[in-house]
């Protein structure tokens, strides 16, 4: 099976069995022991032992992971970078890091690289779904195992990575919805909601809106007005924010953020334009890091939908079994929570980032 020939022990015993081969007739020539006389013999502890002394000592070489980060726009982001860096250290993984700063090519470029010095796994966090075929094609064609770890990536060919462990995204998405739909019951008229998208073309963007979309057309009231990508970024949170109140300030309801940065920076923009988030402008945000749910305890944001950061153990893990030569699931996901405001004071102290 194909990802056995990826595991190190199946490495080790190739090479092993091809030391025996040179080594053991110079040990049975050692004229203090008699030959053995059957195959009983070869395998006697004092054969045994002597050929443990005359194998070359070998010493426990580190797994080397490749990781091709996407960037460093968020403060989740920069709290999955920590937790990567960190357990490879914890787990003795040799850890080649880069940062593509947001672009496809430097990516690419990075796995490439990987490829080329013969690192044992290469791990990714792809910045957009598509357009990953061929270099995974070629981390395949060198025997390299790949992991996609937080968005997924768009290939027809599943076989181009080993594993996917990541967030639902879609289900993110419904959760926003879901306690939209909720908080809203009840309330007549139509109810605007702005949408700060994030990267265009990245698996959170796609899924989070489609899953917010397909639970909101449950309340016909519910009405997307405007739709904008501020790329994860704070500042970009804020830009945008700021144009859309320019353009129809008080006919906003809600803002459904795709993470936290924006709708912080988002925030800061409704304080500035003269309203009050959270109570004027409902805010529904993704991630769930310390700082949101600061503003969460201060009333500004009223629900967080958690996407955890904290992948590093897990995929550390995940790499010492496949070179170990087991075979992983294909998608692994974390559970995790939706916060209100109800909530946030109790839960502020259990943030990890
Ligand atoms: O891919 C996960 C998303 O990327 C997080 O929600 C966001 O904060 C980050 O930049």
């Amino acid at each position: 099976m194909q990802r056995t020939r990826y595991g190190r022990m199946g490495r080790t015993a190739a090479l092993l069995a091809g030391l025996a081969v040179i080594v053991l007739p110079g040990c049975n020539s050692n004229e203090t022991h008699p030959p053995a006389a059957d195959a009983t013999a070869r395998q006697s502890p004092a054969v045994t032992s002597r050929m443990t002394t005359v194998l070359p000592e070998k010493k426990e070489q580190k797994i080397v992971l490749g990781f091709s980060q996407l960037g460093a726009e968020s403060a989740w982001r920069m709290a999955n970078t920590n937790s990567i860096m960190e357990a490879a250290k914890e787990l003795d993984i040799e850890l080649h890091f880069s940062d593509g700063q947001q672009k496809q090519e430097n990516q690419i470029k990075a796995i490439r690289s990987f490829i080329a010095q013969k690192v044992d796994v290469i791990a990714f966090s792809p910045v957009v779904e598509s357009g990953w075929e061929p270099v995974l094609k070629e981390a395949k064609d060198a025997g390299i195992p790949v992991i996609v770890t937080d968005r997924a990536v768009d290939v027809s060919d599943p076989s181009l990575y080993v594993t996917y462990m990541g967030s639902d995204f879609l289900e993110e998405g419904r959760k926003a919805g879901k306690y939209l739909l909720d908080k809203m019951a009840g309330r007549s008229g139509p109810i605007r909601i702005v949408e700060l998208q994030g990267t265009a073309g990245s698996a959170p963007t796609i899924d989070r809106k489609r899953g917010f979309e397909e639970i909101i057309q449950q309340n016909p009231d519910m009405v997307i007005t405007k739709s904008q990508t501020g790329d994860f970024t704070r500042a970009k949170g804020k830009e945008i924010m700021e144009a859309m109140l320019k353009s129809g300030g008080n006919h906003i309801d809600v803002l459904f953020s795709h993470n936290d940065d924006m709708a912080i920076g988002a925030i800061q923009a409704i304080e500035e334009f003269g309203l009050k988030p959270g109570k004027d402008i409902i805010i529904v945000s993704v991630d769930g890091g310390r700082s949101a749910f600061q503003y969460m305890v201060d009333g500004k944001i009223n629900c967080i939908v958690e996407c955890n950061p904290l992948l590093g153990p897990q995929l550390m893990q995940a790499v010492k079994e496949l070179e170990a030569g087991r075979i992983l699931p294909k998608r692994i996901v974390k559970s995790e929570g939706v916060f209100t405001q109800e909530m946030a004071a109790k839960e502020l102290p259990n943030r990890k980032y």
